[in-house]
């Protein structure tokens, strides 16, 4: 549900801030005042009954990325009755961990996070807990002893994504006349740890081990962008060239290949050998899509901001979001693609 101009009003009106929170937030501002500038806040603005949302992204890798953190910021407005705090962590869970200490030490109303990796998050969500903090999970999932450590999670289901390029791909190789063939596949591998890589890989490997005549001749370190995939890739193909399927593990890096492919001359994409597959269906992976280069593309749906903010309102209300809250999502061929529909899309 997005809130009209006149709920947000009223929820604003009905908002009351305690005293001791204010004291929490002026301490902070004075505690951590070398942070970052996004953070600085004063007492007064405080005091204007604006919900505080903090949001820890993950960093700013990818196409993905980037509309992921646009989704949160053009919802999380002054206008909508927000107050929106935003720390890029550079890809690192030291930095986010920091962060959310600050958001933490400023009393903010509720914490977003979109964790690098899994694991490590007990003992700065115990924190939050005992601050009496919310914290909503999304995208990326957290591995923890205790659950209650968050109140909800809203992302993708990656295991999923991986199966439907599967079986896309059993379909493909089918009509193609190459069903009976040896199938080697190089797998560039996301970032590390990271529920999206982990998923994703999860389906590639079910998927091979399904098919006796598949096989992943390599896996390379492409952690989600296109320099990084780009280097690795062309680095694997002066060793062979010999490959039937890319399955990178994200648009940006269905573009490092694709560079290096074309460095190295050699073809793929629609009809060609090599068949390129990839995670997103941002509005770039859709482009390379339309024109051939990317076989498949199965979407990701970044725009989580309104999401967040349904759960913040039934919080709001004092009821209880779902726990775990899945997007839907399907993929993209060619054939499938105009300019007006990517467009539409928005990113
Ligand atoms: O966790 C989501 C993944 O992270 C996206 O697929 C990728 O582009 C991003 O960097």
């Amino acid at each position: 549900m997005i809130p009209t101009e006149s709920t947000n009003k009223n929820r604003i009106k009905n908002r009351i801030r305690t005293a001791a929170g204010l004291a929490i937030l002026s301490i902070s501002v004075f505690l951590s005042g070398c942070g970052s500038s996004t953070m600085v806040q004063t007492e007064t603005e405080a005091s204007d009954g604006l919900i505080s949302v903090a949001f820890s992204e993950v960093g700013a890798e990818s196409d993905w990325r980037v509309a992921n953190s646009e989704s949160m910021r053009t919802t999380f407005t002054t206008e909508n009755g927000y107050e929106f705090y935003f720390e890029d962590a550079k890809g690192k869970q030291e930095n986010q961990i920091t962060t959310l200490r600050n958001y933490i030490l400023q009393g903010v109303d509720y914490i977003v996070l979109d964790p690098v990796i899994e694991t490590g998050w007990d003992e700065v969500l115990e924190e939050a807990k005992d601050a009496g903090i919310p914290v909503i999970v999304v995208d990326r999932m957290i591995d923890v002893e205790d659950e209650d450590l968050y109140t909800a999670w809203v992302g993708s289901d990656f295991q999923k994504e991986g199966e439907t390029a599967m079986e896309w791909l059993e379909d493909y190789l089918e009509e193609q006349g190459r069903a009976d063939d040896e199938i080697k596949i190089l797998h560039v591998v996301g970032t590390l740890g990271a529920t999206s890589q982990i998923g994703r890989t999860a389906g590639l490997e079910d998927g091979v081990a399904a098919h006796e005549n598949w096989e992943i001749i390599a896996q390379v370190q492409g952690e989600y962008t296109q320099a990084k995939t780009y280097e690795v890739v062309s680095e694997l193909l002066k060793e062979t060239q010999d490959i039937d399927v890319i399955y990178c593990e994200n648009d940006n890096s269905a573009l490092g290949a694709i560079q290096a492919l074309d460095e190295a001359g050699i073809s793929y994409g629609a009809d060609k050998d090599v068949i390129i597959i990839s995670f997103d269906a941002t509005a770039v992976g859709l482009e390379a899509c339309m024109e051939g280069s990317i076989n498949l593309d199965v979407e990701c749906n970044p725009l989580h901001g309104p999401l967040v903010e349904e759960i913040i309102l039934q919080l709001e209300a004092g009821e209880t979001p779902e726990k775990l809250a899945y997007v839907e999502e399907t993929y993209f061929t060619p054939d499938m693609l105009t300019e007006e529909l990517i467009e539409s899309r928005g990113y």
